[in-house]
């Protein structure tokens, strides 16, 4: 079989930008994302220092690219906590350093217990164009047991005021949660449709290593039942007109997250603050890096002008894996020809895999589309697993 190399890259994909804002008023029990609680530091301090820290990383030489901006994502973390300002000094930095697209989509992730109404006012004048809400359960039980700093009242709130503000406003639910019922996520669900939001996510509760819940795991539902809850999210959300495009996101029409489909599309991404990622493909080859993870030493190496702890190239037998476990998420799949263009590999490259993955039933082929199955779509793992190679 003829194996195309991934130098063969010759159209670049789509550059996004990921900003880390690494810091939470309190650390949820489930949550293994680099975050870390405020713990009697002073708050204006650190933000003032780390926004410092931001900006001579953007404008060092390991931040660079000549194609332009086609979205930003300030995540975290809780991003909210930090003030229009500094999102203003970051976003100035970025576009003396780089053409930012004509559509650039700019999001910030909000806590509905941070909310500053100058904040979310400020955060809209400066050009951020859509709020993504950590809202979780709208069930003041379930937001305890989570140790959500917010109650049902002020994620309602939140949700209304980012509505009026942000055309685009994503709200991340998720399901599953301890002692759920059935009627409760029903009712999860209808208070997430009823605010008519442009986007939702809503993911399945997970223990994560290194948490809290994972260390002392709370009753939560079994295999059937959590099955029951995924059919119910997608059945009611489908008959509210969201369009289901990848395995826990949902978009009323035209209002897709271009920043996360740019990554399931493997585009490229440069990651800037605390452990953020990135993935840059050349001519030559597809680098991974990564910064320093804890916030205090990120800004210590900073200082020194070191920007970049680890840095990897992904190699051939990896690509081609890297890209199945993010485009197999998208529930349109994608086109023999993104594949090529973005791994640089023939899709016979993967010939074995495909036709395996089509007799188990997870995978089918419709013209020049490769899509997953709803059978290949309930056993993502599975799926992606037979793209592994040794
Ligand atoms: C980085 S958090 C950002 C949101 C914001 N910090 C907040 O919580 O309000 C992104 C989302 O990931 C989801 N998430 C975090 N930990 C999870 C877990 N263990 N299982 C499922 N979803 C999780 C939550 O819905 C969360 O809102
Ligand atoms: S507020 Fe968000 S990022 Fe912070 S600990 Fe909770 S889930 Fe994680």
């Amino acid at each position: 079989m003829q194996v195309s190399s991934p130098s063969n890259i010759q159209v670049l994909p789509p550059l996004s930008i990921y900003v880390h804002i690494p810091w939470c008023i309190h650390k949820c029990p489930y949550c293994d994302f680099n975050s870390h609680e405020f713990k009697g530091q002073n708050i204006k301090e650190n933000e003032q220092a780390y926004t410092q820290a931001l900006i001579k990383q953007i404008g060092s030489n390991d931040v660079k690219s000549n194609r332009p901006i086609q979205s930003i994502f300030f995540g975290g973390g809780t991003p909210s906590l930090f003030s229009p300002q500094s999102f203003e000094k970051i976003i100035d930095a970025l576009r003396q350093k780089f053409s930012l697209a004509e559509f650039c989509e700019i999001t910030i992730e909000a806590n509905p217990g941070t909310v500053d109404k100058k904040y979310f006012y400020g955060y809209q004048e400066i050009g951020i164009n859509r709020m993504s809400l950590g809202v979780q359960s709208f069930n003041d039980k379930h937001l305890k047991k989570l140790e959500r700093i917010h109650s049902q009242k002020e994620a309602y709130d939140a949700a209304t005021l980012a509505i009026k503000l942000f055309n685009d406003v994503n709200i991340d639910l998720m399901f599953a949660l301890p002692n759920q019922t059935i009627t409760e996520l029903n009712e999860d669900i209808e208070e997430a449709i009823n605010l008519h939001s442009s986007h939702l996510s809503y993911y399945h509760l997970t223990l994560e290593p290194n948490t809290y819940f994972y260390n002392h795991p709370p009753t939560l539902p079994d295999h059937d039942e959590s099955a029951e809850f995924s059919d119910l999210v997608m059945s009611k959300l489908r008959e509210a007109k969201f369009e289901h495009y990848e395995t826990s996101a949902y978009a009323q029409k035209n209002n897709q997250c271009k920043h996360n489909l740019n990554y399931w599309k493997f585009g490229d991404y440069l990651g800037i603050g605390a452990g953020a990622h990135s993935k840059i493909t050349s001519e030559y080859n597809i680098t991974r890096s990564s910064t320093y993870k804890n916030p205090k030493q990120y800004m210590q190496e900073v200082a020194k002008n070191c920007y970049t702890q680890e840095e990897n190239i992904i190699q051939k037998n990896d690509i081609s894996f890297e890209f199945m476990m993010n485009a197999l998420r998208l529930n349109d799949g994608f086109t023999f020809n993104l594949f090529e263009q973005r791994t640089g590999l023939s899709i016979k490259y993967i010939d074995n895999e495909i036709k395996l993955s089509i007799e188990k039933g997870l995978l089918e082929i419709n013209n020049d589309r490769i899509k997953p199955t709803l059978l290949g779509q309930n056993f993502l793992n599975d799926l992606i697993q037979i793209f592994l190679r040794n």
